[in-house]
């Protein structure tokens, strides 16, 4: 069973990347739109998760789904949670890094999760348990001893501006204790790449559960961490989420949870 749902995430994730390949690059001004400030939707986000939504319903109609768009429809016990398109600023721009998400959640517990990038073709994908793979081929995370030298992502808070201090705060201590910190602009496609050891560890504030649900798992399932700024593992409540191959992690929590309970 385990098996069949994952491969309904991995149709579902790439049929909403299909979809997105054919808008990329060609979204008129009128087919975008605010939801709040910095905050864009577009008509490539809403084709996307159309599709997905018709491909879950169809292939499994008994669970539940969150969505980012249309938001729940059906039960909230085991439910899909999707991204259809993550790194909207990025799209609509015509910056070509974005991905799709979907992933399966019981009561806030991943099972399991697809992160699609359509432009690279790269399928990422995750079963409680099992493992997580790129294209097929096992992942793991990066084994770097520490932070010296190492290569991390990280996303602005452009939502909640409010934070900004302390956000800089942490940004500070971890820019001078790391090699290099990149913002790409697509939270799954950092957690997924972070899974694969790309990156050594990654940090974010205030996202929501469909940025972190397959993303999550696929650092679980290669061997990483991942937690909130305290230290738990409740990071879909807190939207804060630490990632990393161990040791990464640990000088990351230390550094972020110190500026965290400070502020
Ligand atoms: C956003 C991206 C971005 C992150 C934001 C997310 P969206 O997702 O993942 O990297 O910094 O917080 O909301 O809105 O493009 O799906
Ligand atoms: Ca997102
Ligand atoms: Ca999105």
């Amino acid at each position: 069973m385990q098996n069949e749902l994952l491969a309904v995430a991995v149709a579902a994730a790439q049929a909403g990347g299909e979809v997105l390949k054919r808008y990329f690059g060609g979204l008129r001004p009128e087919e975008v739109s605010e939801k709040g400030v910095n905050d864009w939707v577009s008509a490539a986000d809403r084709a996307s998760e159309d599709v997905i939504l018709e491909m879950l319903h169809r292939l499994t109609p008994g669970i539940g789904v969150l969505a980012e768009e249309s938001g729940r429809r059906g039960d909230a016990g085991l439910s899909w949670v999707v991204d259809p398109l993550d790194g909207t600023a990025n799209f609509v721009r015509r910056f070509p890094h974005f991905g799709v998400s979907v992933a399966l959640v019981e009561d806030d517990r991943p099972l399991l999760g697809a992160v699609f990038d359509p432009l690279r073709d790269d399928l990422f994908s995750a079963a409680a348990g099992k493992g997580a793979w790129r294209n097929g081929a096992p992942c793991r995370v990066s084994t770097r001893p520490g932070l010296a030298g190492s290569f991390l992502a990280t996303g602005f808070p452009f939502r909640v501006h409010p934070v900004i201090d302390t956000y800089l705060a942490m940004f500070r201590e971890v820019f001078l204790q790391s090699g290099a910190i990149r913002r790409p602009g697509a939270a799954t496609l950092d957690l997924a790449h972070t899974a694969v050891g790309i990156f050594d560890g990654f940090f974010e504030l205030a996202l929501s559960p469909w940025d972190l649900a397959a993303g999550i798992l696929l650092i679980r399932e290669s061997g990483g961490v991942v937690t909130n700024f305290d230290g738990g593992r409740d990071v879909f409540t807190s939207g804060n989420v630490i990632a990393g191959g161990p040791s990464v992690h640990r000088e990351l929590l230390r550094i972020i949870s110190a500026r965290w309970t400070e502020s």
